[in-house]
């Protein structure tokens, strides 16, 4: 293994899409930013400048970061911010992970154009458990806004009504030719025929999951949220914001005679929270005659709504373990829990006019607890033992109301606010039983764990029945992942080892909702061995 170093700017940079020419926080001038290229144990120090005057943070999104907590990102979670001229060299290794992950900034929105690929390549010798690749291309889904994307969060958080949707998703930052003023705009993929393709695709958008697909061809899933899984072969794939997923395209062994539309669009199940459109790029393979006009196909793409297609897909991924060699899933339970996903309101203050449902703000919790932002970082709280004056630690167990996804909605949707955690010793099994609520309609909420993989043991739609959902989990090959969708109207379960010591942020990575407060920690006591404990904070680890 070796050590691999990347030089990040935060520098402000003119790009023109959909005819609209907007300076945008940049690394190193490029949109999306650079991709990082690592294998499996290797170490990556990324020396981060801020040279623009917003606050920045970067987030390695799905890295383990075993013992090294204090460079995973979230702003006011495991540091504070990286303020006008200063550096921060983020610094950790990559262990056990294969496939891709993604980076991208942790603070306000600025993720909209801060982010990246990371490419995790097995170790030296190493082969996949699957074909070599003639080719691998990342293919990133994210959103552009026409006017700055700051600004629009910050009117909504006033307003307390919902922000404006962006003006187009793209792929590799190219809204594609369905859009107005774009088609020069499009994402191009020129293949040869007959050969096999890995394409890492990263769902970097901001507030939609999205169904993907290429017209006339098949992609055979490999892997998700860099852990290996058995190929499954599809023809439309469903990611949330926060999930990675590697396919494998085989071209047509023969120049077809046409060319091929590949295209996304959102699969929404909230109200009001998405618009419709649709990202588009090309599929090219090298022309057959001097035929000027090649006809192009489309692929078919799911409704928006199309729950039943969500349910089935996530329900066929499966790890590469069997009955023989089952998956590291914990079995005996030393804690568990349930926690509501969902909707709710705040109430309007006096002197406003607030934009939300019924005169009152929007809000998002988890079991009626809406997360208030603290101004100093938890990790460091957390390290340093002078906790008490920035969180609780009485974050709730279960809901504080009993919870029907299918009964009339409650008279009070108000929450209630804090920055609460719930504390874990070292190496506690957990599981986790995540309720999508019907507060405010029921919806889909990608949640994401920072610091661990988990095993996604359960799901299902309606409530969660503890006497007799159990009995159904998979407990021999579930999907390994850091990023799972609630289903709207559902029930996931997860299951996981507590074997990270430190504060580790768990949210709904629509990053709507978490600017609404969806989102709580867990503080991971150390163990008792040197192996076990979290790593003294960096010397240049930024203060608040
Ligand atoms: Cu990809 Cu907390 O984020």
């Amino acid at each position: 293994s070796r050590t691999r170093y990347y030089k990040f700017d935060i520098i402000m940079k003119n790009y023109t899409r959909l005819c609209h020419t907007r300076s945008i926080v940049t690394v190193n001038g490029q949109f999306p930013g650079p991709k990082i290229v690592v294998r499996d144990e290797d170490r990556l120090v990324v020396k981060v400048t801020n040279h623009v005057k917003d606050n920045v943070t970067l987030h390695w999104h799905g890295v383990r970061q075993l013992q090294s907590g204090w460079a995973d990102g979230p702003a006011y979670v495991t540091q504070c911010p990286i303020q006008t001229g200063q550096t921060y060299v983020y610094n950790f290794t990559i262990r056990g992970q294969r496939g891709t992950l993604f980076w991208h900034a942790h603070i306000s929105w600025l993720r909209v154009t801060l982010y990246g690929p990371i490419v995790i390549l097995p170790k030296k010798g190493v082969p996949y458990p699957f074909p070599k690749p003639y080719k691998e291309v990342p293919i990133l889904f994210g959103e552009w806004f026409n006017s700055d994307p700051e600004a629009i969060i910050a009117q909504s958080l006033q307003s307390g009504g919902g922000p404006n949707v962006s003006d187009a998703y793209t792929i590799n930052g190219l809204p594609g030719p369905l859009y107005n003023c774009s088609a020069k705009d499009t994402f191009k993929l020129k293949v040869k025929p007959g050969k096999t393709y890995l394409l890492r695709i990263v769902n970097a958008a901001l507030n939609d999951e999205l169904f993907f697909s290429i017209a006339n061809h098949t992609l055979t899933i490999v892997d998700v949220d860099a852990s290996y899984i058995k190929p499954l072969d599809t023809q439309i794939l469903l990611i949330t914001p926060g999930q990675t997923t590697d396919v494998l395209l085989q071209t047509k062994i023969q120049s077809p005679h046409a060319t091929f539309l590949m295209a996304a669009r959102p699969y929404a199940t909230g109200q009001g929270t998405f618009d419709n459109s649709t990202v588009a790029g090309l599929l090219e393979y090298p022309p057959t005659s001097h035929m000027k006009s090649l006809p192009l196909l489309k692929p078919t793409l799911p409704a928006l709504n199309d729950s039943a297609f969500a349910t089935n897909f996530t329900s066929k991924l499966r790890s590469l373990a069997n009955e023989q060699f089952p998956a590291n899933v914990p079995k005996h339970i030393d804690r568990k829990f349930f926690f509501t996903v969902g909707l709710g309101t705040e109430p309007c203050s006096k002197n406003q006019t607030c934009q939300g449902p019924n005169g009152t703000k929007f809000a998002a919790a988890v079991n009626n607890v809406s997360w208030t932002l603290p101004t100093t970082a938890l990790l460091q709280a957390h390290y340093f033992g002078n906790w008490s004056k920035v969180y609780t630690t009485d974050f709730p167990v279960n809901p504080p109301f009993p919870f029907n996804y299918t009964g009339t909605p409650p008279n009070n949707t108000f929450v209630s606010n804090g920055t609460k955690v719930v504390v874990l010793n070292f190496n506690t099994s957990v599981e986790l039983v995540m309720q999508d609520t019907s507060i405010l309609g029921v919806e889909s909420h990608p949640l994401h764990l920072h610091g661990y993989d988990f095993f996604v043991v359960g799901q299902g739609i309606g409530n969660f029945d503890p006497t007799k959902d159990p009995a159904k989990f998979n407990l021999i090959d579930p999907v390994s992942r850091n990023t799972v969708g609630v289903p709207s109207g559902g029930w996931v379960a997860i299951r996981f080892f507590a074997d990270n010591p430190g504060v580790w942020l768990m949210h709904c990575h629509l990053e709507v909702h978490t600017s609404w407060g969806l989102r709580m920690a867990w503080v991971v006591n150390d163990g008792p061995l040197p192996s076990q404990k979290l790593l003294p904070p960096p010397s240049d680890l930024p203060l608040c």
